[in-house]
């Protein structure tokens, strides 16, 4: 097992991707705290993996600084270590270009851009003095890309890009590697309510849209939640001890 004993917290652990990643860190025999805003997500991802007994499910949002640095001190007060930390946690609102507002854009970089700023800083500071630790951030392929219809979410994975390798360079003398793992268009999560979105912007029906937007990736189809989560055991197993400050594209060639 690739990760035998291992204390894992996941952020956004209730949401599609982080329910894959805490099913396939518990096939390798990881210890799980999953936090998610909604602490019934969280014990539904727990109760799905059958290790309800053993792993721990929190409240929290991200987007309080303070409620970052309290879920990773309730996940050590509880299994007295904390070796990986991966945040799932993100949100995504669409907005034409010339209706974005403050307060949505705002909204969108309080989760995706401080809250993985400062849940990454609570777990590195009991990371740190153990000279262990793997942080893993998820981005996207907006980051690079021009989507103008969710400008405020792609800006905000950009900081997530930026924020993985200032952190990777600081830490990585201290073994706390930092990554950020780049999924595809998925097959579930929260592209669904999106393109919802997307489509009603744009004057498609749903399904047009989705199959417009799946036709055009080079594979040809969407990636599950579950292939990406393979990448994510990779990336915080030992066997992965010299990658750092990787952006680590599982995008299936979308971002060509
Ligand atoms: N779905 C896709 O196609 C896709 C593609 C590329 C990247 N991503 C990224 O993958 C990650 C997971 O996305 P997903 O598709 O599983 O989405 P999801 O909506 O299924 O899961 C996100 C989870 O984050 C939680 N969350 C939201 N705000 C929070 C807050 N303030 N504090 C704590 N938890 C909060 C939600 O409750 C939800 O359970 C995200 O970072 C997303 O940007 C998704």
């Amino acid at each position: 097992m690739l990760l035998n004993g291992q204390v894992a917290l996941i952020v956004g652990g209730g949401g599609a991707l982080g329910r894959a990643v805490a099913r396939a860190y518990c096939r390798e025999g990881a210890l799980l705290a999953i936090a998610d805003l909604h602490r019934e997500a969280a014990l539904k991802t727990l109760a799905s993996l059958g290790c309800r007994d053993k792993g721990l499910a929190l409240a929290v949002d991200i987007a309080e600084p303070a409620a970052c640095q309290a879920v990773v001190e309730q996940v050590v007060a509880h299994f007295g270590r904390l070796e990986i930390f991966v945040n799932c946690a993100a949100i995504c609102l669409a907005d034409p270009l010339l209706e974005v507002t403050p307060e949505r854009w705002d909204k969108v970089f309080a989760v995706n851009a401080r809250g993985a700023f400062f849940c990454m800083q609570a777990a590195a500071k009991v990371m740190i003095p153990r000279k262990y630790g793997r942080i893993l951030h998820i981005s996207s392929p907006a980051s690079r890309l021009g989507f103008p219809l969710f400008a405020s979410y792609a800006a905000s994975k950009a900081v997530v890009d930026s924020i993985v390798r200032a952190a990777a360079v600081d830490w990585a003398r201290h073994g706390v590697t930092v990554n950020c793992l780049v999924p595809g268009r998925m097959t579930d999560g929260m592209i669904r309510s999106l393109e919802e979105e997307l489509a009603r912007i744009t004057e498609k029906t749903t399904e047009e849209l989705q199959a417009d937007r799946t036709h055009g990736l080079p594979m040809g189809r969407r990636v599950s939640p579950e292939e990406v989560a393979e990448a994510a055991v990779w990336l915080a197993s030992n066997a992965a001890a010299y990658v750092t400050a990787e952006r680590f594209n599982f995008t299936g060639g979308m971002e060509l």
